[in-house]
């Protein structure tokens, strides 16, 4: 497995690779590796010729900086947990290396995807993350890049930048990997205690209970029922609704068209994110 640092290199390995036919798999994270994260990189050890993974804490998708700061970087370790898959490359920049100074963010009309959701919460957010993933997929220029459904809300922006400004990179979403106790797999999980992660399970356990009781009641009692589990917790929730799974608008009566749950919530200081496919 080659270990690459500079946007030069991978830039070159990446063109040498497209000479000769192969198809490039491509999986950017942030690192704090878990198996979420090692799934989309079996997928495209599956289905590609070659697998690249990027390891790199984009600080320009953090709208806080004490975020940024804790934000759990773990490169020895994460080389370890992919040592034994045949991951041909890992890119792992520095920030300098992928951001000269007061450099413009990617410009690009997300048609108000990145307005609802996280976006309300998070400003900027997406802008940060589409800069970031443009500029991978301009190095790398891969067949096939895989993205976690764990983060819907980025799937579907990701998708639709990509669609426009990489025709030849095809974005593939991925279901999501939980613990068996139903906790979706996080990076930041590995900043709760054990006490704060069984609390957090509250997340996943109203996500499947609305999923189960979708068909009997309204999506006004869905919600109001648990907002009322959420009060007698210790996390903050910043937003739970149910939207349309194409435009992620919030919706407030049942259609035929896919639509899914949506959560936010905090325990302390630690910002958690989860989702449910609904039918
Ligand atoms: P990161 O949070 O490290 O996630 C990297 C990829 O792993 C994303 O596509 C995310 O959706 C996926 N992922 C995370 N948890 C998962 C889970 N439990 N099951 C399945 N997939 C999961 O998302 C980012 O980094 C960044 O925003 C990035 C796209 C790398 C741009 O900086």
């Amino acid at each position: 497995m080659k270990i690459i640092r500079t946007a030069l290199e991978i830039h070159q390995y990446c063109s040498n690779l497209k000479k000769t036919g192969r198809k490039i798999g491509f999986v950017p994270t942030m690192g704090a590796l878990h198996d979420g994260h090692l799934s989309l990189i079996d997928l495209s050890l599956l289905k590609c010729d070659v697998t690249i993974l990027s390891i790199f804490v984009n600080p320009a998708q953090f709208n806080e900086s004490l975020d940024f700061k804790n934000y759990p970087r773990q490169e020895s370790e994460d080389l370890l947990k992919i040592g034994h898959r045949k991951v041909d490359a890992v890119f792992i920049p520095s920030v300098d290396e992928m951001y000269s100074k007061n450099e413009p963010m990617l410009e690009f009309d997300l048609e108000g995807l990145d307005l609802v959701l996280e976006g309300k919460w998070r400003p900027g957010h997406f802008k940060g993350v589409i800069t970031v993933v443009d500029k991978l997929f301009r190095l790398i220029s891969p067949d096939k890049a895989y993205f976690g459904q764990k983060d819907f809300q980025q799937l579907c922006i990701i998708k639709k930048m990509s669609a426009a400004l990489h025709p030849n990179t095809e974005v593939i979403g991925c279901e999501i990997i939980r613990e068996p106790n139903g906790l979706a797999m996080s990076s930041r999980n590995a900043l709760l205690t054990d006490t704060e992660k069984l609390e957090a399970l509250i997340i996943s356990k109203t996500l499947f209970e609305i999923k189960d009781n979708w068909e009997k009641s309204s999506i006004q009692e869905l919600l109001n029922n648990a907002k009322r589990e959420f009060e007698k917790s210790n996390l903050q929730l910043e937003y739970l609704e149910i939207v349309d799974a194409e435009t992620l608008n919030s919706i407030y009566t049942k259609s035929n068209s896919p639509s899914i749950a949506c959560i936010a919530a905090k325990s302390g200081n630690v910002r958690l994110i989860d989702n449910i496919i609904l039918y």
